[in-house]
């Protein structure tokens, strides 16, 4: 069926899409062929930036249910009701790689959701491990500088990753993650997230709890061995995005129980690790993980640039009853994301269909800019007006929290039973043997490509503080790969 004639992108019939305008037979082309021009200039504008980090990703739509009821813990309204739906856009991604690089490959996931709830959009931006290799935001343009491309070599360099981890020994416990089984999931489906961070959740009486989210694959973990993950870079780079798109056409439509652990805010000042340490978890035997939800991906975005590329995520998007704690890294992230979602889509971005509230509207005294599309029509722009606009509620979406002492650039405070190395010597000893095996011999691979001897000792020796085994194995294994 013909869709009618084509057109310019004013709208005019294009007479002829094959052969250019020229000055006669066999001429040059003449400036007046408008299509040609139009065709060109719209061509050369079709990429934005990629995203500085996860700049490769794919995403789905789908559903959150409510299971169970944490209503004595958060007023948010679309955790108000066991049973509750909600919408939701989940985009995952890699870390390190540029837009078109492959997906198998040893890095974190992001896992990064929207949901689109009734009181505004609430975005929860995190990735598919617990922790993170450092625990300030002042850190991550240096730490991302080291997993990027060099700016001589314009590749990944292995002395890079390596300095850089081996001079900030609170890398160690993400980087033993990093590299044992779980470091590279076998497709999005099979594997687990996290909100990593810790968040504020506070109930309708204005109580204070502390949250650690949790979304357990129910499809299963699968993981790419290193040998694996190599082969299928190269046949398939796009494999993850297929899997994730081609599930979802079978009605093969994958799910996440969905849990929560929650400390009461009494208990963070003397909680044995600092409960704001984004390199470090709660244990499940301090705080057990309490089911409230199931995620179920079902639709396939349409337009990948619109929908995909266009999306973005803040963990600043917070609704009513949810809100940030002190962790440094998360309060970093507040100002990092709107900052790039403006240099990157425009001051409009979240006017995008696949960006603004669906079961909501955004009302704003915001206006214009690049792109506006006019949907405020004639409506007063400024408040307090008496022309019936919308007004400020005097409810804040968090509840304060308590501060002490002097401005300064302060290190994040130590309890009792932290300290860099603990929590990685912990999940060390917790592996079995062949999995020690397999990470010694993936951190070994990674590490003899380091060009300098001190930058190996120095991250040998973080590894052997965490655990006096762990690093001596894994001073062998570099050593007989040296020579
Ligand atoms: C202070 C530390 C961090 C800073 C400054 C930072 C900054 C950024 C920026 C600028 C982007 C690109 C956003 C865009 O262009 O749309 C991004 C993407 C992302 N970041 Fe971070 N990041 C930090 C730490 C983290 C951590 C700790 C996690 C997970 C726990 C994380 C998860 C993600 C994810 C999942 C995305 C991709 C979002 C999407 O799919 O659009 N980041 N980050």
């Amino acid at each position: 069926m013909t869709q009618g004639p084509l057109t310019t992108e004013a709208g005019a019939p294009v007479a002829d899409n094959q052969n250019s305008e020229t000055a006669g037979i066999g001429g040059p082309v003449l400036l007046q062929d408008q299509h040609l021009l139009e065709k060109l200039a719209h061509f050369n504008r079709e990429r934005i930036p990629e995203r500085v980090v996860h700049a490769r990703g794919a995403g789905a739509y789908g559903t959150f249910t409510v299971t169970g009821d944490v209503t004595p813990y958060t007023r948010a309204a679309f955790l108000s009701e066991i049973g509750k739906e909600t919408e939701v856009f989940l985009r995952f991604s890699t870390v390190a790689g540029n837009l078109g690089a492959a997906d198998a490959v040893r890095d974190p996931r992001g896992f990064a959701l929207k949901f689109y709830t009734e009181e505004g959009n609430y975005d929860l931006v995190g990735n598919n491990t617990p922790v993170f290799f450092i625990r300030d935001a002042i850190k991550f343009p240096d730490f991302i500088h080291t997993q990027k491309r060099d700016p001589y070599t314009g590749s990944q360099e292995a002395d890079n990753v390596w300095d850089f981890w081996s001079l900030s020994p609170e890398s160690t416990h993400q980087v033993t993650w990093l590299f044992g089984d779980r470091g590279i999931p076998a497709s999005y489906r099979h594997m687990d997230g996290f909100g990593s961070h810790t968040f504020q959740w506070n109930n309708e009486a204005g109580e204070v709890f502390w949250v650690k989210y949790h979304f357990k694959t129910d499809q299963g973990i699968r993981n790419l061995t290193q040998a694996e993950a190599n082969k299928l870079a190269g046949e398939d780079p796009d494999s993850h995005q297929r899997d994730l798109r081609q599930a979802i056409e079978r009605g093969e439509y994958p799910t996440w129980t969905v849990g929560v652990q929650i400390m009461p805010a009494a208990d963070a000042a003397t909680y044995r690790f600092n409960p704001f340490d984004l390199t470090k978890v709660w244990p499940h035997a301090d705080y057990p993980v309490i089911e409230f939800g199931r995620l179920e991906l079902n639709r396939n975005p349409e337009n990948i640039f619109a929908e995909v590329e266009q999306s973005i995520f803040s963990p600043a998007h917070f609704v009513p009853g949810i809100g940030p704690s002190p962790d440094k890294m998360l309060q970093g992230r507040l100002f990092g994301y709107g900052d790039a979602h403006r240099y990157r889509v425009g001051i409009n971005a979240d006017h995008l269909p696949v960006n603004r509230p669906h079961a909501t509207e955004a009302r704003t005294h915001s206006r214009d800019g690049y792109l506006y599309d006019g949907r405020h029509k004639g409506a007063k722009n400024y408040e307090p007006n008496s022309f019936g606009g919308p007004h400020q509620t005097d409810r804040p979406l968090w509840q304060p929290v308590a501060v002490t002492g002097l401005t300064g650039d302060h290190p994040t405070p130590v309890h009792a039973e932290d300290n860099d190395f603990v929590q990685a010597g912990n999940l060390y000893r917790l592996m079995s043997e062949d999995e020690k095996g397999r990470l010694i011999d993936n951190l070994a691979g990674s590490l003899s490509q380091v060009s300098r001897d001190d930058i190996v000792d120095r991250a040998v020796n973080n590894f052997r503080q965490a655990d006096g085994d762990f690093g001596k194995r894994l001073e062998a294994a570099v050593q007989a790969l040296r020579g």
